[in-house]
């Protein structure tokens, strides 16, 4: 669950499988995280450093309330899924990698990621912010069950869904 371990293999289409995150994956979670769209749509709108990024996602790796996983479609690394855990609540963060986006993959890794939070107990209530303009994102979190919850201070979209 968010750890090294075995993939979590999911039958459904598009062949999605998330592992846990490692230590090689620094770079290219970072290349994702500064993509342009994903920088656009995050709440910095800045890219992180290689040093910032490096630091944050050393401790993210080793951190209890973090589970920080990679998406891998045919052994391919697509995407990456974070939940930050805080007390019975849990928030999503999402990245596809660019050549990835649009077919499904990251509804697919968002589902999978469910299923584990469900099984593992690990928390009742997931929450994820979007940008407004963020149309795939928010059409990814409705479409595996999320329902608008209203907006944050910063006017992003607050999405909610109780599990169990
Ligand atoms: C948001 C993101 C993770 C979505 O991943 P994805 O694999 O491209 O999404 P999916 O293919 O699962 O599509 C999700 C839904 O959005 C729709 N969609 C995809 N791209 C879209 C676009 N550019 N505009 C509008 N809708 C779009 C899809 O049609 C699908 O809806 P449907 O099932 O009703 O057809 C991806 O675009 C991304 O990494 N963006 C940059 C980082 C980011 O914004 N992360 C989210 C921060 S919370």
């Amino acid at each position: 669950m968010g750890r090294p371990g075995a993939l979590t293999v999911d039958r459904g289409p598009p062949g999605v499988a998330l592992r846990a995150a490692r230590d090689d994956d620094v770079a290219l979670v970072r290349s994702w995280r500064n993509d342009p769209d994903a920088v656009r749509f995050s709440t910095s709108r800045r890219p992180v450093s290689e040093l910032d990024h490096g630091r944050w996602f050393s401790a993210a790796l080793v951190d209890p309330r973090v589970r920080l996983w990679v998406a891998e479609e045919r052994g391919i690394p697509v995407g990456q899924v974070r939940l930050n855990l805080d007390g019975d609540a849990g928030v999503f963060s999402i990245a596809v990698a660019p050549a990835a986006r649009g077919r499904g993959v990251g509804q697919q890794m968002l589902r999978i990621a469910l299923a584990e939070v469900e099984r593992d107990h690990l928390v009742a209530i997931v929450t994820a912010v979007t940008h407004p303009d963020n149309s795939a994102s928010m059409r990814a979190f409705e479409r595996v069950g999320f329902r608008r919850r209203g907006r944050s201070a910063d006017g992003f979209i607050v999405f909610e869904l109780r599990l169990g």
